[in-house]
């Protein structure tokens, strides 16, 4: 068969990689992909937005179903108007999207179901929102209602930050219309990780989960980022804490969505935190996780063909699918300077080097007029590797990292470490 991937990301390489180990996979369009996905798949240079030309390409190269890597697509409607074109996809549709698309949306259903949050107050007026923060103590938590590429969340020290936020949110529109609306809750604490299932709306896989890495520099410094690097499972995870997260969380909202006539398919991932009070949800996202993705996909035994098509006809409750036991560790390499400015077009070396049980997904890189790989975005790629223990994951993964480089090149040394 043939699929079609949308995204450019080392998460869309990772999906790539996998959905090509079943031999019943015979070739695969990437819109847009990467030098990576290159070298594997045929890519396509359509933008992910680009919906009709996407249409388009499934229907000429005769996919079997397109599988959707990023969220902006998905909260665009591109699941809808594929399943209009009469064309196999696998992800939410737009309703269902709002999962993550709509902060607000996400808490008004976990509140009205009972799935544990923080307790919040959503607002569409700056001037009630500000009386509000005048009544809290610090910290304060602040959402953009809207999609905003992982910046909408602010954890505000002081009752000013949190005015400038909201200010800069809903006056100054830092992300349009995705600030238009906010939502302010209650900060909390604990350790956090990402839990995944696949659903097809009526039944859900068990999960796997992986723990990631925002701050750009070691010790969780520096600004947020896009995701430095991941390991599955958390050390602190057993079956019992994932049987409740399916039971408290993820069973309950896929239930309720269905509920709510937004019946949800594909990846839910549940952003969890273990709290003194118990697992609450800090966040919902549509898809799978970068860079998670890069840490589960050499986990998976399962054929995420048969499992993509076990989720668009709706038959998952009969698939059986099976992880790994062996940990996962995952590094990003990043371009000098991000999640600031930075150089691009800089040739990388070394990824003829390395071990055979390591693997690099790619994701800002492009191939030059040569046919050499150069930079090309902040995050360029992630190396994984799986081991007997995390221990030796991670051990992997760092001495062949540093076999890669390109000018300004930076890691962080302190993944899967705690
Ligand atoms: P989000 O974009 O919702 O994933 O938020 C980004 C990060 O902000 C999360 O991964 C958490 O580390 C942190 N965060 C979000 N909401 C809260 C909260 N209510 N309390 C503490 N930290 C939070
Ligand atoms: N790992 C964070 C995200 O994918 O949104």
């Amino acid at each position: 068969m043939k699929i079609l991937v949308i995204g450019s990301g080392a998460r869309e390489h990772a999906i790539v990689w996998k959905l090509l180990q079943d031999p019943c996979v015979e070739e695969i369009f990437v819109a847009p992909g990467n030098a990576g996905t290159a070298g594997i798949a045929s890519n396509l240079p359509i933008s992910i937005t680009d919906i009709p030309a996407l249409v388009n390409a499934a229907r000429q190269n005769k996919v079997a179903f397109t599988f959707v890597g990023p969220e902006i697509p998905l909260a665009a409607g591109i699941v809808d108007q594929f399943q209009f074109a009469g064309l196999p996809i696998f992800g939410p549709t737009r309703a269902a999207s709002r999962i993550e698309a709509s902060k607000v949306f996400s808490k008004d259903l976990m509140h009205k179901y009972k799935i544990p949050t923080a307790s919040s107050r959503a607002f569409s007026s700056f001037e009630a929102a500000s009386k509000y923060i005048n009544t809290l103590e610090a910290p304060i938590v602040i959402k953009a209602d809207g999609l905003a590429a992982g910046k909408g969340v602010v954890i505000a020290q002081t009752a000013e930050e949190a005015l400038m936020a909201l200010k800069s949110m809903m006056q100054d529109k830092e992300f349009g219309a995705s600030g238009e609306q906010v939502v302010i809750e209650e900060y909390l604490t604990g350790r956090e990780m990402s839990v995944f299932a696949f659903t097809d709306g009526y039944s859900i896989s068990s999960p796997v989960t992986a723990c990631d890495y925002k701050r750009v520099f070691d010790a969780n410094q520096g600004p947020n980022t896009g995701g430095m690097g991941s390991f599955s499972p958390p050390e602190f995870y057993n079956d019992e804490l994932g049987e409740r997260a399916m039971r408290e969380v993820m069973r309950p909202t896929i239930k309720a969505l269905d509920a709510e006539a937004s019946r949800y398919s594909g990846v839910l991932y549940g952003g969890l935190m273990l709290t003194p009070d118990g697992l609450k949800t800090i966040e919902f996202n549509c898809r799978l996780g970068d860079p998670e993705t890069q840490v589960i996909m050499p986990r998976l035994e399962t054929s995420l063909a048969d499992i993509s098509l076990a989720v668009i006809e709706r038959r998952l409750e009969k698939l059986n699918i099976k992880w790994s036991q062996e940990p996962c560790a995952g590094v990003v390499m990043a371009s000098g300077g991000y999640p600031g400015h930075y150089e691009t077009g800089l040739p990388v070396s070394g990824l003829g080097d390395l071990d055979k049980d390591v693997v690099v997904f790619h994701a800002g890189t492009k191939l030059d007029t040569n046919g050499d790989v150069v930079t090309a975005g902040g995050r360029v790629l992630t190396v994984a590797a799986k081991g007997e223990s995390l221990v030796q994951a991670r051990q992997k993964v760092y001495n062949n990292i540093s076999r890669i480089s390109f000018k300004g090149a930076h890691y962080r040394k302190d993944i899967a470490l705690y």
